[in-house]
């Protein structure tokens, strides 16, 4: 009999990498796929049709108990600058201490996807994970941490498309002369479902999983250059016009209320005066191979969609 595996913002770009490595072995596992939007419920649908999609509100406690309800292990990624992500994230892990108290539960394992240096409390992004960090330390659950950086794949694609330019110029969204280690999802996916298959071997550990060491957002650019052979001008965007472009593109609205927006605003500041710094070797370690540079992703990318025009 399969195990239920559920994992939410299933629609991301972490579960997007994730599904793939476990929706195939379907004797194994069954994926129960969390969204919170129609759009994404009907993509998921279609994409993965032997695999339950469900709609859930994070906010509702009995929705927290349909997630959970039958499952083995449970991936949790927390939304993105929600303003109640902490208490969405105590919902779940309420709703999953509950499912383990069931008679007969199969409930084995609560996976966090959190984020590289949660207490660093000047970005709500972190500071908003911190507690829910805390409150599954504290529960009765066996859990395991995962903490990814800044991902080098969320700025690629603007990237690759200076390929053809004679003349490449990158409007950067955040200082480039400031350091970063950065994740890539691909490792990053590699280790979760690791973690998920391996399971007992995780239990209580966190994992800082990033795939370089500081590199300068400037060097990480002229990486992404070098694979297609060329020397990419970097010019920075003003502050205010980047958190405006934030807003459009994880809200759709530019005119947000500030709740919403001062999670990108503060998440800015920070990266325009300090870095994410963090240490590659626990994803080596875990992988038991290089981490992915931003010149071999860019390489991959390349690549693949060289091969999908043929
Ligand atoms: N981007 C980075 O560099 C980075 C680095 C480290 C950690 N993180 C963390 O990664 C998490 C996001 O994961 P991701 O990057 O895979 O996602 P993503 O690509 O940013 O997509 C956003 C996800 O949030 C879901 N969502 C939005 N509003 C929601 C709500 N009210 N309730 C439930 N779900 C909601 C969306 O679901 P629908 O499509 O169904 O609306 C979607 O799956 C965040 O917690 C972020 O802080 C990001």
């Amino acid at each position: 009999m399969p195990e239920l595996i559920v994992l939410t913002c299933a629609s991301g770009k972490q579960c997007s990498q994730i599904i793939p490595l476990l929706y195939p072995q379907s004797s194994l596992f069954k994926l129960r796929l969390v969204v919170h939007s129609p759009s994404s419920l009907a993509r998921l649908q279609e994409q993965y049709p032997e695999a339950e999609v469900l709609q859930a509100n994070l906010d509702d406690p009995h929705d927290c108990a349909k997630i959970t309800d039958g499952a083995s292990v449970l991936y949790y990624v927390s939304p993105t600058f929600q303003p109640h992500e902490t208490q969405f994230g105590i919902n779940v892990i309420d709703a999953a201490v509950e499912e383990s108290k069931k008679p007969g539960s199969k409930f084995a394992h609560f996976i966090f996807s959190s984020v590289i240096h949660t207490h660093l409390r000047k970005m709500l992004n972190h500071d908003r994970k911190r507690y829910i960090e805390e409150y599954l330390c504290e529960s009765p659950l066996s859990w395991t941490v995962m903490q990814p950086s800044h991902f080098m794949d969320n700025t690629i694609g603007r990237l690759l498309k200076l390929k053809d330019s004679p003349e490449p110029v990158f409007v950067a969204a955040q200082n480039p002369d400031i350091a970063f280690s950065f994740s890539c999802v691909r490792d990053f996916a590699e280790a979760s479902a690791l973690v998920i298959k391996e399971r007992s071997k995780h239990f209580f550990a966190t994992y800082q999983l990033v795939s370089t060491w500081p590199i300068k957002y400037s060097e990480y650019i002229q990486a992404v250059g070098s694979a297609f052979g060329k020397t990419i001008k970097v010019k920075w965007a003003p502050y205010e016009e980047v958190v405006d472009m934030y807003a459009k593109f994880i809200f759709g609205d530019v005119n947000v209320d500030l709740p919403l927006k001062e999670g990108p605003a503060r998440m800015l500041l920070y990266y325009n005066g300090r870095g994410l710094l963090g240490n590659p070797r626990v994803t080596e370690w875990l992988l038991n191979r290089p981490a992915t540079s931003p010149a071999e992703l860019a390489r991959m990318l390349v690549d693949a969609s060289e091969k999908q025009a043929q």
